[in-house]
């Protein structure tokens, strides 16, 4: 989604600006904006429609030099993708602002600004913000107490950073229900959406807190003020993925990156949480264990990609620990009228720990009578693990590319350890064994990575088609959904997930020589009747693809191809069965020449409702 940079230092600020855009790209955007103050203390602003590379052109070979200056990626939520909508937007000609989230009453503000004769230059909410700082700093002379007075009128969910051309040595930034971190780096201080856009200059980081304004000066340098005003102390953390994983190195796509590192953020999010023949819970939190011992019932709410490892853990939770468990998307829990049974554990996954419905199901759950709240979630410092009583972070690192991969999969590994720790029967053979399994994992993955070039191979058989179906049964039934998921999010072909027992009731209509069907064929319980299903197709001309247990007894024949996956736990094997379809969706948009890491109308980081 949206993205924002803003830089106050003695050199140029446009090079890092331009390039704390680039790396916010990932989030998905359709607009580029900048800002700046130049040598004459002026502002000056340049906006393009599309990416970064169309506002560099636009910029010219001179550009915008300045020491202060704000950059935004737009995605479109009022007004569509245009240059008179992209940010930054000005308020008068000195002031210019950049903003991510919603501002809710901005018609009515809007209205009463029309009516005192401000002319709007756009369809956004932001510009409201921009004409009412405006206003406020021509009364107030200041720009802190501007934002301030300005911040008590609107209702919503935001970030922002705002320059003045009448406070030329400053930059005031605020958040309310959408992230922002400020950069410190030695004499210079900057503000940013994501720590990435700031890693090319500093690796120190606050991260603000909900209701929190910053002022970076050169006079005071950086100052945070609370929700009610009052000068605040915010701890600097030392950022510590390094930078690395803010660059593909040798890989053609972040995407195909993320996959391959699947075995190494795995081992990541295991280390220090696996004892001897146990889970360590301490890992969930210091009271977990008792919070834990409580546990009854489980409620888990997500959205995408999450969901389905919630999906996943719901057979884990009733499997292993007996425990009834609810999922749902949470953009639908938190409309609902839910019923919380006594003892029952709130969870939510998210990758980012900042999207929108997640966190408004989050606030929604605490009106209820949960035991609490756990997040589980791979972003240090967002306002999901924040504003949940416990947390487990895994630890994928940042992921880049808008489909998810590694969060995924890392998430399903806390979700195991979860279950675990859940499990009535702490510490026997069975938790033994699964510790004995996971500490083996990430090798086993190394194995199934190998299954990249036959993939390759297979994936030229997608490339011209418009369907596909995916089949699975029990745990592999949430691993099917993500894989139609990934084939649609990144090669748009429609693709849809079936448990394969249902096959029979409704989508078997579909299938002839021009659908193919994916099949995910562990060696587990359910197996024999799966083959069943996969005789249904094959009886209608279908075309197969299964990717099997070695020692599943399934010979390729025609429209019958089979690719085997090592063998694995059966606990575990959701888990391993993710990457080749990870892979699959890959190699087919890369086939189709679609844009794998950014697909279109999609965003990282969904920060709006
Ligand atoms: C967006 C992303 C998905 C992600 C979903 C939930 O739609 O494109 O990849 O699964 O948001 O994000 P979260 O950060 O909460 O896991």
């Amino acid at each position: 989604m949206c993205g924002i940079v803003a830089a106050l230092a003695a050199r140029n600020v446009q090079g890092i600006l331009l390039e704390g855009l680039r790396r916010l790209e990932y989030r998905g955007y359709d607009s580029a904006g900048v800002a700046v103050l130049n040598a004459a203390g002026q502002l000056e602003r340049q906006r393009a429609v599309g990416k970064v590379a169309a506002l560099e052109a636009a910029l010219g070979q001179h550009g915008l030099p300045g020491h202060v200056g704000i950059a935004h990626t737009r995605w479109a939520t009022h007004g569509k993708p245009s240059e008179a909508n992209a940010h930054p937007h000005r308020g008068g000609h000195a002031l210019a602002i950049v903003h991510n989230g919603i501002i809710e009453n901005f018609e009515p503000l809007k209205r009463e600004l029309e009516a005192d004769g401000v002319i709007f230059e756009s369809e956004t909410d932001t510009e409201v913000v921009a004409h009412l700082l405006d206003r406020a700093f021509l009364e107030q002379g200041d720009l802190l107490t501007a934002v301030q007075a300005t911040l008590a009128q609107i209702d919503g969910a935001y970030a922002l950073a705002v320059m003045h051309a009448g406070a030329p040595r400053e930059i005031v930034g605020a958040r309310k229900g959408s992230p922002l971190v400020v950069g410190v780096g030695i004499d210079e201080s900057f503000i940013a959406s994501d720590a990435l856009a700031l890693l090319q200059v500093t690796d120190r980081f606050i991260y603000l807190e909900e209701g929190d304004v910053v002022r970076l000066s050169d006079a005071r340098g950086i100052e945070v003020f609370d929700a009610d005003g009052q000068s605040a102390t915010r701890e600097v953390h030392t950022y510590v993925h390094g930078d690395g994983a803010a660059s593909r190195g040798d890989y053609r796509h972040f995407m195909l990156k993320e996959i391959f590192e699947q075995p190494a953020v795995i081992a990541a999010t295991l280390e220090g949480r696996l004892g001897a023949g146990r889970v360590l819970e301490a890992s969930f939190g210091a009271e977990a264990k008792a919070r834990f011992a409580k546990v009854k019932q489980i409620h888990i709410v997500a959205c995408g990609t999450s969901y389905h490892a919630g999906l996943v853990a719901r057979y884990w939770l009733e499997k292993l620990a007996g425990l009834p468990t609810q999922v749902e998307v949470a953009s639908e829990y938190r409309y609902r009228d839910v019923v919380v049974p006594p003892d029952t554990l709130f969870v939510t996954l998210s990758q980012s720990g900042e999207t929108a419905d997640t966190l408004a199901a989050l606030r929604y759950a605490k009106t209820l009578n949960y035991l609490g709240a756990l997040a589980i979630c791979n972003v240090p410092g967002s306002s999901l693990t924040r504003e949940s009583d416990l947390s487990l972070m895994t630890q994928a690192g940042p992921e880049i590319g808008v489909a998810s991969t590694k969060a995924f999969t890392t998430q399903l590994v806390a979700l195991l350890l979860l279950t675990l720790s859940l499990r009535p029967e702490r510490g026997d053979d069975r938790e033994a064994a699964l510790v004995q399994a996971l500490r083996g994992l990430p090798a086993v993955l190394e194995r199934a990575l190998e299954m990249d070039a036959p993939i390759a191979a297979l994936s030229e058989a997608f490339a011209e088609k418009h369907h596909a179906l995916f089949l699975g049964r029990g745990t592999q039934f949430p691993i099917a959904l993500e894989g139609a998921l990934k084939l649609k999010e990144i090669s748009y072909i429609h693709a849809e997930a079936y448990p394969a027992g249902e096959l029979k009731h409704g989508p078997l209509a579909l299938v002839d020589a021009d659908m193919p069907v994916v099949a995910v064929a562990p060696n587990d319980e359910l197996l024999e009747k799966l083959k069943s299903n996969l005789q249904e197709v094959r009886a209608r001309g279908g075309e197969l693809f299964v990717f099997a247990d070695a020692g599943v007894a399934l010979q390729a024949a025609d429209n019958l191809r089979v690719l085997h996956v090592p063998p694995i736990d059966e606990i575990l094997a959701p888990i391993l069965y993710t990457l080749p379809l990870q892979l699959l969706s890959y190699h087919v948009a890369v086939l189709k020449g679609t844009d794998v890491d950014q697909p279109r109308n999609l965003a990282k980081s969904v920060t709006v409702e």
